[in-house]
């Protein structure tokens, strides 16, 4: 039987390396073969690392929902950081060391394999519906960008109000597709939306600018223009 250690995309400062470590501490501590494979965004996938099975293996999945992430440990002390400059209070601020450093860690996923198991069944059907071959009809693609500058400076707001005004408005995927990303870069100009194909960055976006975006720009394709920021 083979161990697979089953994390999502942790692609980011050396978190796929973790996992991969906490995979060689379990096979230590358990005696048994353990890989880390990702269900998205990083290799191997879990597809590749079925197959990289011998014919006659079985395969034991322990999902890792605690995915060491040196990035979130880093961004948590600068946004820490940031909260101290634009609030005046003398709070005391601590953390522990990493969830992923901790021995109790490579415990519990040895105890999970020590415990009972369950059949993996069910429809693929999900998996490859048909109403995943659409591409949406939308007329405007909306990036909100959901990085951890944007966030502190108030984009979960601005992504709620933005949100809000397009149902509103009955606008949907199939006419304003909004996805959430990751850092598009400039964060100083934060929280930032962005709207294609009209290649409109809004910068320093709040729930009254986002309200225009959606009324305006959105719905009666009218920028907002003395908000509008450089055009390329
Ligand atoms: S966090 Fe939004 S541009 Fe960097």
């Amino acid at each position: 039987m083979t161990i697979l250690l089953v994390s999502r995309s942790v692609t980011h400062h050396g978190g796929q390396d973790a996992i991969h470590r906490l995979a060689a501490a379990t096979a230590e501590a358990t005696g048994l073969p353990v890989r880390a494979c990702f269900l998205d965004g990083a290799e191997p996938s879990l597809h590749a690392a079925l197959d990289a099975l011998p014919e006659d293996d079985e395969a034991l999945l322990v999902a890792v929902h605690l995915p060491p992430d040196r990035y979130l440990d880093t961004w948590v002390r600068r946004a820490v950081a940031h909260w101290r400059t634009t609030r005046d209070r003398p709070l005391r601020i601590t953390t522990t060391a990493p969830l992923a450093a901790q021995l109790a860690l490579v415990t519990a996923v040895t105890e999970a394999i020590a415990g009972e198991y369950t059949e993996l069944s069910g429809n693929p059907g999900p998996f490859r519906s048909p109403a995943w071959n659409q591409i949406t009809r939308h007329r405007k693609h909306v990036l909100v960008c959901r990085g951890p500058r944007c966030t502190a400076y108030g984009a979960n707001d601005v992504a709620v109000t933005l949100s809000e005004r397009l149902a509103h408005h009955k606008l949907g995927d199939d006419d304003i597709l909004v996805t959430n990303t990751g850092c598009l870069f400039p964060c100083n100009l934060g929280p930032l939306v962005v709207v294609h194909p009209d290649d409109t960055w809004y910068e320093h976006v709040d729930t009254a600018l986002a309200t225009r975006i959606a009324d305006e720009h959105l719905r009666s394709d009218q920028p907002v223009d003395d908000k509008r920021t450089r055009e390329h």
